[in-house]
């Protein structure tokens, strides 16, 4: 199969950054089909062999284990052509689409990796010079869209010029090895579907914590902070794989049927509830690993007296027979203690004690997703220890590491997500509707912080966010998995 990648954003941070080294290692696996081109487009001026020499520098900065050896490079690089367009210029499209006819390829893929603002320029230009054919597949990277609004303006624009199954909304969390076992564990097994439900669970703790900070991206952050940045999309991705009835099969739509429900069923804000269950936080310098780290507001391109926030900590429910009065805990932020991504499903206590020490939620599944992948179950056991006859259970765990069993196997998130969109599969990627549906219900969080003299919590960095989210949880008289 031929196919032509055109990535605009080509010289941009996610481009080298995470797909680039996902291109090559699909390359590398030889799961790349054969036949392909990639086109990297940008503002520059650049030849394809200065292009290329630009992507082999970048390779120093990405993980070890994912750079090429020069032979690696050499054959790779010869996919990688370079062309310069100004996005607002329908002359540098007619170029576009002159260079793809030469080639008359079975797919073409149209990578959307630039700023959300360009989204509808683009696509309007595509189809004002005939690029949007059926052989067309257009990805479009996260943010979608800065409020609902947007997104629908957004949404509504790539519409006009695509149909919907033309249309790859990416966000990389569905992508992981990590959510993919999530939907293997709930749909593929029996086991745990009987127990999925309010009866059997006390509480659902969803968390993306991470250790770095904004790193270079201080001016994009100031402008999206971590509700746009992780909850409108990531968490609530995972949110809804946790949530969502079993879908009727494993089509697309079947499965974003069902997340969609789930997001239409999640409980609406009221002005108290917001007060209560929403906490947001902004880190102050701290140290990580013994490391002093700045805070926030000394990062470079963020100004000094920013309301932007790097943590959220939240409550909700999902309002259907399943899940009616469950907590569903969404907790994430920079700077945190560690990088651990996790889901905890904590399960209800016997309804009676015979043993001494059976007490809170000793049952509890955790499912890591980052930097392990892999489950864990608890319960409680009898120790060796009976001399005192005493009846007291400790606590034991059953451990399953994906990464030590499934290795070399497993690809990355973005691998897998352009592999799916070169073969069409949409399973992975994320609906109009449903990305709509999440903004309306994230957007009285952004009004009811607009209108708070508040502002966000003081959090040091290398610790577990405002200590205001210990006390939301405890409210509810539970507690973060950490903490018991
Ligand atoms: C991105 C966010 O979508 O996800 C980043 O924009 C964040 O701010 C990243 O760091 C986290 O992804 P991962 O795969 O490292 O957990």
């Amino acid at each position: 199969m031929r196919f032509d990648l055109v990535l605009f954003g080509g010289t941009g941070d996610l481009s080298w950054r995470k797909l680039m080294p996902a291109l090559f290692q699909a390359f590398k696996h030889g799961t790349l089909p054969d036949g392909a081109r990639i086109i990297g487009v940008g503002r520059d001026e650049l030849s394809d062999e200065r292009y290329r020499a630009l992507i082999l520098s970048r390779f120093d900065e990405v993980d070890l284990a994912k750079r090429p050896s020069p032979e690696e490079f050499e054959r790779f690089s010869s996919l990688l052509e370079f062309v310069s367009m100004d996005l607002s210029k329908p002359a540098h499209y007619a170029y576009l689409r002159d260079k793809l006819a030469q080639r008359q390829a079975d797919t073409v893929v149209m990578y959307l990796a630039t700023a959300p603002a360009l989204f509808t320029t683009i696509v309007e230009q595509l189809a004002a010079a005939g690029l949007n054919t059926p052989q067309t597949r257009v990805v479009l990277e996260k943010p979608l869209g800065h409020d609902l609004a947007s997104n629908r303006a957004i949404n509504h624009s790539v519409g006009q010029v695509f149909s919907e199954n033309q249309v790859f909304r990416i966000d990389h969390y569905l992508g992981k090895p990590s959510v993919q076992n999530l939907f293997a564990l709930r749909f593929g097994n029996a086991l745990f579907e009987p127990l999925w439900r309010r009866e059997h669970i006390a509480n659902i703790q969803i968390t993306i914590a991470e250790e770095l900070g904004v790193e270079k991206r201080g001016a994009f952050y100031e402008t999206t902070g971590a509700l746009r940045d992780m909850v409108q999309n990531h968490a609530l991705q995972l949110l809804c794989a946790i949530g969502m009835e079993p879908p009727i099969n494993s089509h697309a739509d079947a499965i974003r049927d069902e997340k969609l429900k789930v997001l239409r069923s999640l409980k609406p804000w009221t002005p108290e509830v917001l007060a209560q269950d929403v906490i947001r936080g902004q880190y102050g310098a701290g140290a990580l690993g013994g490391v002093a780290v700045p805070g926030y507001r000394e990062e470079l391109g963020v100004n000094p007296t920013s309301r932007t926030e790097t943590f959220v900590a939240l409550r909700t429910e999902i309002s259907n027979w399943r899940w009616a009065g469950v907590p569903f805990y969404i907790r994430t932020g920079k700077r945190l203690a560690g990088r651990d991504a996790r889901i905890v499903v904590n399960f209800r206590p016997t309804p009676h004690a015979i043993f001494n020490s059976q007490i809170g939620l000793a049952n509890r599944l955790v499912i890591n997703l980052q930097p392990r992948d892999g489950l864990e179950l608890h319960l409680l056991a009898q120790g060796q220890d009976n001399r005192k006859n005493s009846h007291t259970l400790s606590p034991v765990q059953l451990d399953l590491d994906f990464d030590k069993r499934f290795g070399q196997e497993r690809v990355g998130a973005y691998e897998r997500l352009l592999l799916d969109v070169i073969d069409d599969r949409l399973n992975l990627f994320v609906r109009s509707d449903e990305q709509e549906e999440a903004w309306r219900w994230v957007e009285p969080i952004l009004t009811h912080w607009q209108a708070d003299a508040q502002g966000p919590r003081p959090y040091a960095a290398g610790t577990w966010g405002p200590s205001a989210t210990s006390a939301m949880i405890a409210r509810d008289g539970f507690c973060w998995s950490e903490e018991c």
